[in-house]
């Protein structure tokens, strides 16, 4: 199903008891592992949920779930819906336009995309602190003189400080949003690069903008999982580049379960 009924997906949440939380995470392709933080933990599969479309990637659960972390009530959507799978953008914003009905004032929106930046190598995690692309005004359709904004300082200071205190290198940069469904040309990612672009991914960019125009206290965290094309991985070989993915997914976990306790 490619369309979004809120209204009865509310409905269902509430059947489940869920009027709200403290936060809500979206989490991108190889960090459903968050999932596994939330203490007393329900999964809601997007599947019986009537209202709610259908995800049809690899890799995404597409499963809501719903737990604790300490003090705090927390909803992580396990799958997002991608322009490149053919949803419209109403589709793509589902999952924000959800957290904002419910009432929830953080949404830290996560995930896996390619590196451009020379500074970036596979397994970082960067703080996303700018976005370009087509579609992020798509929210502000009709009202030709809104600004739109990228800049969440509160919640962005706050989590540059939990990974000093935690120990973990969080990079920081611009995400460019590509619509998909192939990866760049060369020529394409050699453009970016002089464009500014950091990272390179599919996703994320048009949440961030609908949630920061909703008010919605909004960050974005990029897991490098792949140089793009073209552009050199490094020194690491293969079984480091595994390796290190796998810690920067525990680090994401220590880093976002930190930022969801703390009050800003
Ligand atoms: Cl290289 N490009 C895009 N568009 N999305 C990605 C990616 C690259 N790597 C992960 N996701």
């Amino acid at each position: 199903m490619k369309q979004v009924k809120l209204e009865s997906i509310l409905e269902g949440l509430k059947k489940h008891g869920i009027e709200g939380a403290d936060a809500a995470v979206i989490l991108g392709s190889g960090l459903g592992d968050f999932a596994t933080l939330l203490e007393n933990r329900l999964d809601i599969p997007y599947a019986t949920l009537p209202g709610m479309p259908t995800v049809s990637v690899a890799g995404h659960a597409g499963t809501i779930h719903y737990g604790t972390i300490g003090t705090k009530k927390v909803l992580a959507f396990g799958g997002r819906f991608h322009s490149y799978e053919g949803y419209p953008m109403e589709v793509t914003l589902a999952l924000v336009h959800i957290t904002h009905r419910l009432g929830i004032p953080k949404l830290i929106i996560s995930n896996a995309a390619g590196g451009i930046s020379g500074r970036l190598q596979v397994g970082d995690l960067l703080l996303i602190t700018d976005c370009m692309g087509p579609n992020l005004s798509y929210g502000l359709r009709g009202t030709p003189k809104a600004t739109r904004r990228f800049d969440n300082v509160p919640l962005r200071s706050r989590i540059l400080q939990l990974a000093t205190d935690e120990g973990i290198v969080l990079q920081h940069g611009t995400y460019l949003y590509v619509s998909g469904p192939t990866y760049e040309t060369k020529a394409e990612i050699r453009a970016f690069r002089i464009m500014g672009a950091d990272v390179v991914g599919m996703s994320t960019a048009p949440e961030l903008a609908e949630a920061t125009r909703l008010g919605i206290l909004t960050i974005g965290i990029t897991l490098v999982t792949n140089m793009a094309t073209g552009v050199s991985t490094g020194k690491l070989d293969h079984s480091e580049v595994k390796e290190t993915a796998e810690n920067r997914k525990e680090d994401f976990g220590r880093l976002v379960s930190r930022l969801i306790q703390t009050e800003l």
